[in-house]
């Protein structure tokens, strides 16, 4: 029944999605899901249809636990994404604005609550909203071309897709304030020196180096990538002492499964263990 519903999703995928190219790797890649934010004529920039078709994927993938992790980039090799589409801006109304806030942050809430990992894969420019959608994923790597930063206030708006909070989460509260009151645009080098991005590659090889983490991370057992997730995640703005019991109750979890046995077992016999995801 998953397996057919899974075959409908794709199929339909293929057809339906205007500004999403969804891609399920398979042979030895299997477990990653490849999703391109495609609007090249505009680099990529995130309008409602986007959005929407985002929402969409991401609400399948969250049932999919076959698979294992998801890769988003953008659509040729000038951009990932160079934010929202401006063009939605110039007759927004206050109360509209916070509707386009509150839809946008829960499509990026809904990524980064995801049982996989995700890797943003920066192509090239990501700004605005393009900057905000890879934060909402778990690491960012970037070609060495790439080129990040929250503009807004050049265009006389705060970040409204979780720009202010999980950037400075991220790398601190002055820099981001640095970075977002100056609107500046910094290279992948700058980024990574900050630790906004986890690595920098050349553009050539920035696929290959993502599918290489990618496909490490799919071959472990996935309940405890989901588990470490979840801790890291929901501990992270909490005291100490109450994210050590949110530790303590993933550690336990991972406990309860099948692959946990495998684990240990596989180790002990001197060979690579089978996870299962059970
Ligand atoms: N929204 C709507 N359209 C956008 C866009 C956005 N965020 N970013 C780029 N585009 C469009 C351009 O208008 C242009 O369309 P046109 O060919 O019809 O004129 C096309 O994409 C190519 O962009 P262009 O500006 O010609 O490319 P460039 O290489 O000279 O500059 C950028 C690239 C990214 C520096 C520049 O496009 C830019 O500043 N974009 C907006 C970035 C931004 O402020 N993002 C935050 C939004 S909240």
């Amino acid at each position: 029944m998953v397996e057919k519903r899974k075959e409908d999703f794709m199929t339909t995928l293929k057809h339906d999605f205007k500004h999403l190219l969804v891609e399920e790797k398979t042979g030895d890649l299997s477990g990653i899901i490849l999703v391109t934010l495609h609007r090249p004529e505009v680099l990529n920039a995130m309008n409602r249809l986007m959005l929407e078709e985002l929402k969409e994927v991401l609400t399948w993938l969250g049932e999919q636990l076959h698979l294992r992790v998801l890769i988003l980039t953008g659509s040729g090799d000038k951009a990932f994404v160079a934010g929202a589409d401006i063009s939605q801006f110039e007759k927004m109304t206050p109360a509209e604005a916070i509707e386009f806030a509150t839809f946008g942050q829960s499509v990026f809430n809904l990524l980064e609550g995801l049982p996989q990992a995700t890797i943003a894969a920066l192509n090239g420019y990501a700004l605005g909203g393009g900057s905000e959608l890879a934060l909402a994923c778990d690491f960012i790597y970037a070609a060495r071309d790439a080129k990040l930063g929250q503009p807004e206030v050049n265009l006389g708006i705060v970040p409204g897709y979780g720009g202010t909070q999980r950037l400075s989460r991220l790398i601190g509260k002055a820099m981001a304030k640095e970075l977002i009151f100056s609107g500046k645009i910094i290279s992948a080098e700058e980024a990574l020196r900050i630790r906004w991005v986890n690595a920098v590659f050349e553009g050539k090889d920035l696929m290959a180096e993502v599918y290489k983490t990618a496909k490490l991370i799919a071959s472990m057992a996935p309940r405890a990538v989901a588990e470490s997730k979840k801790a890291i995640e929901e501990g992270y703005d909490i005291s100490l002492g109450s994210a050590l019991e949110l530790e303590c109750d993933a550690f336990s979890a991972t406990f309860g499964t099948q692959d946990q046995k495998e684990g240990a077992r596989a180790f002990l016999e001197k060979r690579s263990p089978k996870f299962t995801g059970r």
